[in-house]
């Protein structure tokens, strides 16, 4: 009852945790055994007993219905379910004040480290922490900074006649992490803080409350001790079972005891993704992270003047235990988007100015890890090009996408030499959605300016690659936006300059553009041998397949003006399980009307052009699916390093939808002579000066 899906509504009966607990236990059930129904279903009456006639009726409807989502709730007739929302930290509300005194818990490595360290630098906090190895009790001979892991496992192995290699190994780790907490809390220390360190098992809980005692005001409380011990149900063995949850649980019960009769104004903890989403191999981490998250709704419920925040990570990249060898294997094939870590600092650092939410997740859109359909039907996103919004200013907004060939399936339909490039097209969508998240009421897009690609974006080795986009508010309506990315080394800390791969300025309207119609002009005819798809989809010419396989006829050409017929029709997904996305900027469609410059030039000059710049590009219909429509496209210049061209969008009745004014395309190769096409096309026209035939 009150205790799964309700702790999310102001209006919640008093939460159990253990059922939060038991709960996420069966969501591990439920994805480690396919073929078992499981089902929660949570309650929430006021007085149960006397409706406990049609909760029963309830619950075996909901046993005996077709949905398999495993977390369901109940409350005044209604069927409820949890979804995710994105959204960014407010950035109004301190939490912590400078000088607090924190107690935390797990603080001398890990992810927990790399938060502390921040929050010593911004607020100056002093430092209880209380973690199980007893650091100081360690041998000097061990601590020698300038020994290498070699020599410290030599040292060991004198130390330890007899005794098995993997223990050896076992203790060599252990060193490592208590020379490292050394490290950091001499760090720490550096800053001009108080840190005192005290080992302390968190399930004792005697041991807590002595160092807790041992201070006369401590502000606030951090639990972030934890353990991971991953193993399918059938091999779980109740001892790991029980520390996992122990240290998680009992260290919160234990902390909270201690804390009982004292003053303290916030509380945090850190919880996993698997709380939300349950995963194969951690009945016992899943249920403690539920039941330590729905522990501290509960306080929040009894102590509403305090703040209580429960963080839910995904797998950070570079630091704490994701980084286990075999963890992150099994992670990595399970498609889970790893967080970088000073992403990661940086979204718990602008939370602390946040007192609104209670729980926050930090997940990927990882859509094969969200049974129950969280994070909703990737179909229907809004913004199926931005992912997650990763900074707000008073100007804008900057959100941040993976770019991964597994999700973003388009990208097989366009590669050259086997590696898949973001379009130009796709790159005009994406600066769009990020426009269009911020033009409020003004819902057309009508224009974009000043479009330039300094940079193309290539997923080298199929690599997944983070792109930062972000769009500022110019003037009414008009918007700012570009496409960045940030190297980062393999321990995700960023090295050099954000390189600028794509920027435009985008105007949204109230209403669409008037209407435009234009006279089509006389077409010229054009033969080709052979088929049309194979002239022109070659991978040596336009290296696009399937999805932007959009040509269909070319219907005219005198040498400047090419006519074609174009239609978005293929059936394919553009992402993984999603065929017809919602878009802004009709990418497939504008990656035809560019894909016809190209064309033009292996009917003329036999060379390869890659889209550069555009002046203007307006729209002023919809376009629709599996409609023909024909792309005009005017050669206007040819430079040195690039070509001009305008192109229109037309119907049959001459109707104009887009219109591109001095698109400019940079020059690349010639093509090969086996892959000309310059004689294979055919097209004669009257020049009416010179009355001439002209072939
Ligand atoms: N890293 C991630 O990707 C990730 C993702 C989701 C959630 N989280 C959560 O974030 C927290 C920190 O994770 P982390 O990756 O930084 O892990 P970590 O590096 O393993 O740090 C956890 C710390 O807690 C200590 N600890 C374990 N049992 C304890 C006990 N009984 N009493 C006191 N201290 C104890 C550990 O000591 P030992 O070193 O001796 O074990 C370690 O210092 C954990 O609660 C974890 O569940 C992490």
């Amino acid at each position: 009852f009150d205790s799964v899906v309700f702790p999310y509504r102001e209006d919640c009966g008093d939460i159990h945790p253990l059922f939060a607990g038991l709960s996420g236990l069966l969501k591990t059930v439920n994805k480690e055994m396919p073929d078992t129904r499981v089902k929660v279903v949570d309650f929430s009456y006021k007085q149960p007993k006397k409706s406990i006639e049609r909760i029963t009726e309830l619950f075996l409807n909901e046993l005996l219905c077709d949905n398999t989502r495993c977390e369901v709730g109940y409350k005044n007739k209604k069927r409820y379910g949890l979804s995710m929302k994105t959204s960014i930290a407010d950035r109004t509300q301190q939490i912590i004040s400078p000088k607090d005194t924190l107690l935390v818990t797990g603080g001398a490595g890990g992810i927990t480290y790399e938060i502390i360290k921040k929050m010593v630098e911004k607020y100056k906090v002093n430092l209880i922490i209380l973690d199980i190895n007893d650091i100081y009790s360690t041998d000097q001979k061990y601590l020698d900074k300038t020994s290498t892991q070699a020599e410290l496992m030599g040292l060991l192995k004198e130390d330890m006649p007899g005794v098995k290699p993997i223990e050896i190994k076992r203790a060599l780790d252990r060193l490592m992490r208590v020379r490292l907490s050394l490290e950091n809390i001499e760090y720490l220390e550096s800053m001009g803080v108080s840190v005192e360190y005290n080992c302390v098992d968190v399930t004792d809980a005697k041991a807590v409350k002595k160092a807790v005692d041992k201070h006369e005001q401590i502000d606030g409380v951090f639990h972030a001790a934890g353990m991971e011990m991953s193993q399918f149900i059938p091999k779980k063995e109740l001892w790991s079972f029980e520390l996992v949850v122990d240290v998680k649980v009992k260290g919160m019960q234990n902390l909270l005891a201690a804390f009982k009769d004292r003053k303290y104004k916030y509380f945090f903890t850190f919880s996993s993704v698997t709380a939300r989403f349950g995963n194969e191999g951690q009945v016992d981490y899943t249920s403690a992270n539920d039941f330590l998250g729905k522990t501290l709704f509960r306080q929040k419920q009894l102590h509403p003047e305090r703040t209580y925040k429960v963080y839910a990570w995904t797998a950070w990249g570079g630091v704490g235990m994701a980084t286990n060898p075999t963890v992150k294997k099994v992670l990595e094939e399970r498609g889970i988007q790893f967080l970088p870590m000073e992403q990661g600092v940086k979204f718990f650092m602008a939370d602390l100015l946040d007192k609104t939410e209670s729980e926050m997740v930090f997940s990927g859109l990882d859509y094969s890890f969200d049974k129950d359909g969280l994070l909703g039907d990737p179909g229907d996103m809004a913004f199926p090009f931005l992912d997650t919004p990763i900074e707000k200013t008073p100007a804008g907004m900057t959100y941040s996408r993976v770019l991964d060939v597994e999700r973003d399936v388009f990208l097989h339909d366009h590669t050259m030499e086997d590696v898949p490039l973001f379009l130009g097209a796709t790159g005009i969508e994406t600066m769009a959605e990020v426009a269009r998240s911020l033009s409020e009421d003004k819902a057309h897009f009508v224009e974009l300016t000043h479009f330039q690609i300094p940079y193309g974006i290539k997923l080298l080795k199929g690599r997944p690659k983070e792109l930062l986009i972000s769009g500022d508010h110019e003037e009414d309506g008009v918007f700012k936006c570009r496409i960045t990315s940030q190297f980062k080394n393999p321990k995700g800390l960023v090295m050099g300059e954000p390189k600028l791969h794509y920027e435009g300025q985008y105007r949204f309207a109230q209403k669409p553009l008037k209407p435009k119609k234009i006279k089509l002009p006389q077409f010229n005819r054009v033969s080709f041998e052979g088929d049309l798809e194979t002239l022109v989809y070659n991978p040596k010419r336009l290296f696009m397949f399937g999805l932007f396989n959009t040509i269909t006829d070319i219907n005219s050409f005198d040498g400047k003006t090419l006519i074609t017929t174009i239609e978005d029709k293929s059936k394919k997904e553009f992402f993984k399980g999603v065929k017809e996305p919602r878009f802004v900027a009709a990418p497939i469609l504008v990656d035809a009307m560019f894909q016809t410059g190209g064309l033009l030039e292996f009917f003329t000059t036999s060379r390869t052009v890659l889209p550069f710049k555009i002046k203007s590009l307006k729209f002023y219909k919809d376009v629709e699916r599996n409609r023909e429509y024909f792309c005009i496209t005017k050669k206007i210049t040819s430079g040195i390093e690039t070509n001009t061209y305008d192109l229109k969008l037309t119907d049959k009745k001459g109707n104009v939808f887009i219109e591109v004014s001095r698109f400019e395309m940079v020059k690349l190769n010639q093509l090969d002579p086996e892959d000309r096409i310059v004689d294979r096309v055919d097209f004669t026209f009257s020049n009416k000066k010179q009355g001439a035939k002209v072939k």
